[in-house]
């Protein structure tokens, strides 16, 4: 369950300068060789570098401090029991990037700047809640908070400044052994009124639309987003049900995903259904 990362590189490039001074012996044109040739390898490999994942901007977070090692059952994202587990706990509440719920299942690479304190890679967390303390973006579970730190002494100090400063990124969510979930919700009422929320949203992009079509005539109903990754409507479409998600990235293209599985006709409040779909980037 712990989402792609690609962070080797920016070891890697440490390393190559640093080598560059270990090689007092070498020949003067030797070295410029190896300096020339560290500089392509460097130019030629952006890919491992950038992977699909952006630059990382500047902020601040906080943590829950009445949380442990699980997340929440009560974020603003409509979770549920998901909400506790959910990438084993390292979650967090977002501020502007709960985006009106939008924001409900991305995952983001949150790493403290301090380098005393900081490793490289930080941590990756889902967002499950809506919040904001003194100027944060990311108010995190406690579990979180402390991987952002080199050593359990160094988590100790950071918990102990309550608020640091970070530096995010959008990065791919991937849960290998799960695909797109659907819970209908408890306040569902057959067949008047359906409400679900999705759990394991995968890959690096929105979902910002989703639509319940008959699979008899493919007779389509766009749902409203209730709140966080809660969708409903009245008087849903009969029979069984094929479901349709728009899937939209930050480049602004869009993609209709269409599961295979169904929504049987006779959906219950409580049922979970797989919808067969993993979603890679
Ligand atoms: C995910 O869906 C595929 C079919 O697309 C299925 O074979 C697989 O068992 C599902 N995985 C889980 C964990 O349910």
């Amino acid at each position: 369950m712990v989402p792609t990362l690609c962070l080797l590189p920016y070891k890697t490039k440490l390393l190559s300068i640093f080598h560059l001074f270990l090689l007092p012996k070498m020949a003067f044109s030797h070295q410029i060789l190896f300096i020339a040739s560290a500089l392509i390898f460097s130019v030629l490999n952006p890919a491992q570098s950038a992977t699909s994942d952006g630059p990382f901007t500047h902020s601040r977070a906080a943590y829950y401090p009445d949380s442990d090692d699980k997340g929440s059952e009560t974020g603003r994202c409509g979770y549920g029991s998901f909400g506790a587990t959910i990438n084993y706990g390292d979650v967090a509440a977002a501020s502007d990037l709960y985006r009106d719920g939008v924001g409900c299942g991305a995952c983001y690479q949150v790493r403290c700047m301090n380098s005393k304190d900081c490793s490289d890679e930080g941590v990756t967390v889902v967002i499950t809640d809506q919040g904001s303390s003194d100027r944060t973006d990311f108010i995190m579970s406690k579990k979180a908070f402390r991987k952002m730190a080199q050593s359990t002494y160094a988590a100790s100090s950071l918990l102990a400044q309550g608020i640091v400063d970070i530096e995010y990124r959008r990065v791919s969510c991937s849960y290998p052994g799960n695909n797109i979930t659907i819970k209908i919700d408890e306040s569902s009422d057959y067949p008047y009124y359906l409400a679900f929320v999705i759990w394991y949203q995968q890959g690096q992009k929105d979902i910002t639309a989703v639509q319940l079509c008959e699979t008899k005539d493919f007779n389509c109903k766009l749902l409203d987003r209730s709140y966080g990754s809660v969708f409903t409507t009245t008087s849903p479409p009969s029979g069984s049900l094929s479901l349709r998600m728009l899937l939209s990235g930050e480049d602004g293209d869009e993609k209709w995903i269409v599961p295979v599985n169904i929504i049987p006709e006779n959906w219950k409040k409580g049922d979970i259904y797989d919808t067969g779909v993993q979603i890679a980037e």
